[in-house]
């Protein structure tokens, strides 16, 4: 099989913009998104992400369009497009549906006589879809057989964004192909970009299955040190300072109890117990992690008012600040962040709920409360921003003599809040 030289990237966000970036750094790429708006942002140099500057766009010989016409002739197409869940928590492939069913009618076009085209999709989701879901509807459009006239590859997404150490450059790259010479041309094309290496799994169900074992691995850890925290906090013990004592043990892995939001760490899992119930299993861990990380946001908005009554204040005459809402610290992702959750619960309870995110910039009556004069009676550092990490000193002093500090983020040291006339928790 020729080396592919031409590449369509589908989907130009958090995953597909920077994928789409590194390949045209090595080889001729297009970048094609659905939504037009993106697409006209992004020719003009900005990223409403904030993952990448407008300088790495405008040097970049990637082309960018809203067209789909692109496909047609692309010999290797990645699809990053959502793969969400619905309200019952069942996966969400209305999007991989629509992206396998514009790739197909695009291959319908496509001149027999050039090169059999790679797809490979890179969007999370569970065991068996690419060949099973994806590959059917694209074999149905185009009128080619999966294997034959087109061939499928399975390429997880692993960095962390908003982490300048895990990078498409830095990070193992895990790659599998529908044949073996489909998974060495990907291979191939991968390690372009991929500078710390493949991994190469031996088929496309493994490759699916690696990447929703990671997220549901950490799911499930998380709700371990939430669950434990929790039960010390019952037993007026420090759940850190349990951790830090456990810790010193070689094989005790820390994690920091949390919030878990986003669209990978609390959506992934879903996707693996919808396929154990395919194969009859109920995934009772899995599902367990689950409950106990979305019941989060209740257990601490009981805890702040518990915390403000002990305090001997009225809930009802308090003001509380939410400081961060983004999902995680330094990025611009609000989507599925439990802080917004949180933020809306006190809301119900205290007298005025004040809320500030840097990220979220523009929007009306968001303006940064740290360093100003204004006093609450609750503060809440919901989100490990650097801004915030940077002022905690500031943070303190925004709490009213005798108010609470709650640190959700685990990076307030207890010490410089027990200077002051708080009361502080810590998660
Ligand atoms: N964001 C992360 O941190 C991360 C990490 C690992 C894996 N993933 C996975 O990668 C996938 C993509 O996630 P994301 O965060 O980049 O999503 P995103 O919402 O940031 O971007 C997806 C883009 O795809 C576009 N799109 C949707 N349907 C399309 C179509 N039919 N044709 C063309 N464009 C289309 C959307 O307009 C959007 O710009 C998901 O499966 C996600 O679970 C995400």
């Amino acid at each position: 099989m020729k080396t592919p030289s031409n590449i369509t990237v589908v989907g130009l966000g958090y995953v597909g913009l920077p994928l789409a970036l590194a390949f045209a750094a090595e080889l001729h790429t297009t970048g094609f998104d659905n939504d037009v708006s993106r697409v006209e942002q992004l020719q003009a140099g900005n990223d409403r992400n904030r993952e990448v500057d407008g300088l790495s766009i405008s040097s970049s010989e990637l082309i960018l369009t809203s067209g789909d016409s692109c496909v047609t002739d692309a010999d290797f197409i990645v699809v990053t497009v959502p793969t969400p869940v619905t309200e019952d928590s069942q996966p969400d492939l209305s999007l991989l549906e629509s992206a396998s069913e514009m790739i197909g009618k695009r291959l319908r076009e496509r001149s027999r006589d050039i090169s059999i085209p790679i797809i490979v999709f890179e969007s999370t989701t569970y065991p068996g879809c690419t060949e099973d879901f994806c590959g059917p509807i694209i074999e149905r459009e185009s009128g080619l057989k999966s294997g034959d006239g087109f061939l499928l590859g399975y390429s997880p997404e692993r960095t962390n964004f908003g982490d300048v150490d895990h990078t498409l450059e830095t990070v193992v790259k895990v790659v599998s192909g529908q044949t073996k010479e489909a998974a060495r041309v990907i291979s191939d094309v991968y390690l372009r970009i991929a500078k710390a290496g493949v991994h190469m799994a031996p088929n496309i169900k493994t490759a699916e299955a690696s990447k929703v074992i990671e997220n549901v691995q950490r799911d499930l850890n998380i709700a371990l040190f939430n669950e434990s925290a929790m039960i010390f906090d019952r037993m007026g013990i420090k759940s850190s300072e349990v951790f830090d004592a456990a810790g010193t043990k070689w094989n005790f892995h820390r994690y920091q109890p949390g919030l878990v939001g986003g669209h990978c760490i609390p959506v992934d899992p879903y996707y693996l117990t919808y396929a154990a119930e395919q194969v009859d299993y109920v995934a009772d861990v899995i599902l367990a992690g689950r409950s106990v990380n979305e019941g989060m946001v209740q257990q601490v908005s009981d805890k702040i008012q518990s915390l403000v009554i002990e305090s001997g204040a009225y809930v009802r005459d308090s003001d509380v600040l939410v400081l961060g809402q983004t999902f995680k610290n330094d990025v611009a992702d609000f989507r599925n962040s439990k802080v917004i959750g949180l933020t809306e619960i006190l809301r119900c309870m205290f007298r005025t709920t004040t809320s500030f995110d840097p990220y979220a910039e523009g929007s009306e009556g968001n303006r940064n409360p740290v360093g100003g004069s204004r006093k609450y009676g609750a503060v809440v550092l919901a989100v490990g921003h650097s801004e915030f990490i940077n002022s905690v000193d500031d943070i303190i002093s925004l709490v009213e003599s005798g108010g609470v500090l709650v640190d959700l983020t685990g990076t307030i040291d207890g010490a410089q809040a027990m200077d002051s006339k708080i009361t502080f928790w810590r998660l």
